[in-house]
């Protein structure tokens, strides 16, 4: 089956590939010439892992193209999908629909009778109605069918989240159970590989589909908060996140994931999907007070974890040199979208600290967006040399293998703060140091 894709953007270019490799021929269609030429070349603009290796073999193949011409695209294609950027607007917590409605304009100027339009951006209850009225208005006569098909990838995990999916979400214009609809059958086509050994395709109606997204994103966000009040709460009374999470999470009501504590939720999806949801339900009078505090929560939380390392150090940090272990939001991403290394450094270095910096993978797209004078280490251990305080702000492996034997020659002082909970404290506190993490409370004096 011929689709196309708009946009060769994460989520585009993730599920181009992946429709491809599930034996689609798709074409990704990229307006921007400059990011078009460096896909053709083969020059993939984003880290993702495999992602450039799974897009070589299915160009390779023959199943996977990119190009600008919509129309030429759109005319070999049973299905379209749109996976354009939803930005939050400026100044509000909507998300910006403009890329999706021109994408909308477009399909509605070149389509073929019969073609499906599916949503694949994260876009707010209602948008999916929004295009088809958009294309009803522009050809009146066309016959189309609409669906939305969000997408539940985690940046890092992506391919093997689309490839391995707990379920796949399919909202459907009129009876979603109906098994004869045409745009049923066309996406049960499309995922044909995923109904093995049973089906993981959940139809449902456009709206709840639209939902659904937003409601898992804020709920995982929601949960991820939770964790991080519970080890404020800890810390403060003497106990210990990783047991209170362990027992709660072997209830499989609650379940184990997405209770790890760190310095605040960040990354494209949580900040803006929680933001979104928040504004969709005060429009439809239905406030979300679960949400609109779990947004307030995280935002404080960054701003009082550099309070709190200004305090660690004394309130005087101008003459502390900090190593920083990690800028991007979550490990094995370059993304640096609402990373909390954002809110965290510029305060650090406003209050007169020398920070030196090092991650794997995100020192370019950080550079820009971090106050000058920011020190940029090629090696973990460069950035600990002549260090007081270690602080880690991103999961990276590469950071776990550090060793206190190999640190505290480098370093001058002796405060490691991990606060992505990577190492075992004891470790370094038999070498010298004081280690915190978060939600390690001081009292122990049992547990296992
Ligand atoms: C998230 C969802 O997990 C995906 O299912 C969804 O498809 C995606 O958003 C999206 O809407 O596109 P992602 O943004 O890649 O994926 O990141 P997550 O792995 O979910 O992490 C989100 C944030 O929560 C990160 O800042 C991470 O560090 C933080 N987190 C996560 C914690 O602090 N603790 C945890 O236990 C888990």
């Amino acid at each position: 089956m011929h689709i196309t894709m708009i946009g060769g953007g994460y989520v585009g270019l993730v599920s181009g590939a992946c429709l491809a490799a599930f034996g689609a021929r798709v074409i990704v269609i990229e307006n921007d010439p400059i990011r078009l030429d460096r896909l053709k070349a083969g020059n993939i603009p984003l880290y993702e892992p495999g992602l450039d290796e799974l897009i070589a073999e299915q160009r390779q193949a023959e199943r996977l193209a990119f190009s600008d011409d919509l129309a030429s695209a759109l005319q070999k294609s049973r299905a379209v999908f749109i996976a354009v950027g939803t930005p939050t607007r400026r100044g509000s917590g909507h998300a910006d629909l403009s890329y999706v409605h021109a994408a909308a304009r477009a399909i509605a100027a070149h389509a073929p009778d019969g073609l499906l339009i599916v949503t694949k951006s994260t876009v707010p209850v209602g948008t999916g109605r929004q295009v088809a009225a958009i294309v009803r208005q522009a050809r009146p006569d066309l016959t189309f069918h609409i669906a939305s098909n969000p997408e539940f990838l985690r940046e890092g995990h992506a391919i093997a989240d689309f490839m391995q999916p707990d379920r796949v979400i399919i909202g459907l214009e009129g009876d979603p159970t109906a098994p004869s609809s045409t745009a049923r059958t066309l996406l049960e086509t499309l995922y044909a590989p995923l109904n093995q050994p049973e089906s993981r395709l959940l139809f449902m109606g456009l709206e709840s589909a639209e939902l659904t997204k937003y409601a898992a994103n804020a709920f995982l966000a929601m949960k991820v908060t939770f964790a991080n009040e519970m080890a404020d709460l800890c810390e403060a009374t003497g106990g210990q996140i990783a047991d209170v999470t362990r027992g709660m999470g072997m209830d499989p009501r609650i379940s184990p994931h997405f209770l790890m504590p760190g310095p605040g939720y960040g990354g494209s999806c949580f900040p803006k999907d929680t933001q979104a949801l928040a504004t969709s339900a005060r429009q439809a009078g239905t406030p979300m007070q679960l949400i609109e505090t779990t947004i307030a929560a995280n935002e404080a939380r960054k701003r009082r974890l550099a309070e709190r390392i200004l305090a660690l150090a004394g309130n005087d940090i101008t003459h502390c040199t900090i190593a920083v272990l990690g800028l991007t939001f979550k490990a094995h991403t370059d993304d640096m979208r609402q990373a909390p290394s954002l809110t965290i450094l510029p305060l650090l270095h406003e209050a007169g600290a020398t920070l030196r910096v090092y991650d794997p993978q995100g020192m370019d797209t950080a550079s820009p967006l971090l106050p000058d004078g920011i020190l940029y280490a090629d090696s973990p251990l460069h950035a600990a040399e002549g260090a007081d305080i270690l602080l880690v702000l991103t999961e990276w492996p590469v950071f776990a293998a550090l060793t206190p034997t190999q640190l505290a020659p480098r370093m001058r002082g002796r405060l490691i703060l991990d606060y992505r909970q990577i190492w075992q404290g004891h470790n370094w506190q038999k070498a010298g140091f004081h280690y915190h993490c978060l939600g390690c409370g001081t009292h122990r004096d049992s547990g296992s």
